[in-house]
């Protein structure tokens, strides 16, 4: 694999909270490496830290040991002006809870991320009303959350989350709260990012779900295992 090739390199991360005297080391010895393109699945049970990983890839939150390069970013040496930068204009991110602003339109939500990028307003909505018909729901653009579906919430998360272009799309649990049905668009949407050759790095405890990527790996004693190597484990 030569290195413009990847996108993602984590070694030996860890990540260990702290609760007075209290160690509680979730990541241990952790590696990833992740292609341009590819749509990578981590399982895991609930607790094992698959959420602490997902904020530790996204600069959310720090690794206390190891190496991270982002887009060929070495962030260890990043301060949080320059994380903050790179998380701009690389990643974008849809959780579970899909946070959207509460009595906030869908489509100032979706806006949301090109101010910090210095888009002017009216651009911003321009962009975010083409986010927002890639995903079904120009209709809804005057909508506030509460005056839309779970799937729908979760739509418009997607639509912001790519409403800055982002090479790598994070993605948490993403189909956690949902139907039958509106996880299934949920689907059918990721399967269209992917197929514009965004990476994704998506994190989810349902097998269905995880069948659509590329490759699947299971988040178990503080590191991510290859499928085939946990047979015979469980
Ligand atoms: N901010 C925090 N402070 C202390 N412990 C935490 C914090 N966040 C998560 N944990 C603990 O770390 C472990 C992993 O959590 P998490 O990454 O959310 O797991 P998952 O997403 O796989 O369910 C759990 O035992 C959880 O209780
Ligand atoms: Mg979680």
């Amino acid at each position: 694999m030569s290195s413009s090739d990847v996108i993602l390199a984590a070694t030996a991360i860890a990540r260990t909270y702290r609760r007075g005297d209290i160690a509680l080391p979730v990541l241990y010895g952790l590696d990833l490496q992740v292609r341009r393109g590819e749509w990578v699945a981590c399982t895991g049970r609930s607790g094992s830290g698959k959420s602490t990983l997902l904020h530790v890839l996204g600069l959310l939150d720090s690794a206390d040991g190891g190496s991270y390069l982002l887009a060929g970013h070495d962030v260890s040496d990043l301060d949080d002006a320059a994380r903050a930068g790179l998380r701009n204009q690389l990643l974008g991110f849809v959780f579970q809870l899909h946070n959207l602003l509460p009595r906030t339109s869908a489509l100032e939500n979706v806006a949301t991320p090109l101010i910090y990028r210095g888009v002017r307003r009216a651009e911003r909505l321009r962009r975010a009303r083409a986010a927002l018909e890639a995903v079904g729901l120009a209709d809804r653009a005057d909508h506030d959350p509460s005056q839309l579906s779970g799937g729908q919430m979760q739509r418009v998360a997607i639509a912001r989350a790519l409403v800055g272009d982002p090479e790598l799309l994070l993605v948490d649990e993403p189909t956690g709260n949902l139907d039958l049905a509106a996880t299934n668009d949920v689907l059918q949407l990721l399967d269209a990012v992917h197929a514009q050759g965004r990476t994704i790095v998506m994190i989810t405890h349902e097998e269905d779900v995880a069948a659509h990527a590329d490759r699947r790996l299971v988040l178990r004693d503080g590191g991510l295992h290859d499928e085939e190597s946990m047979e015979g484990q469980r």
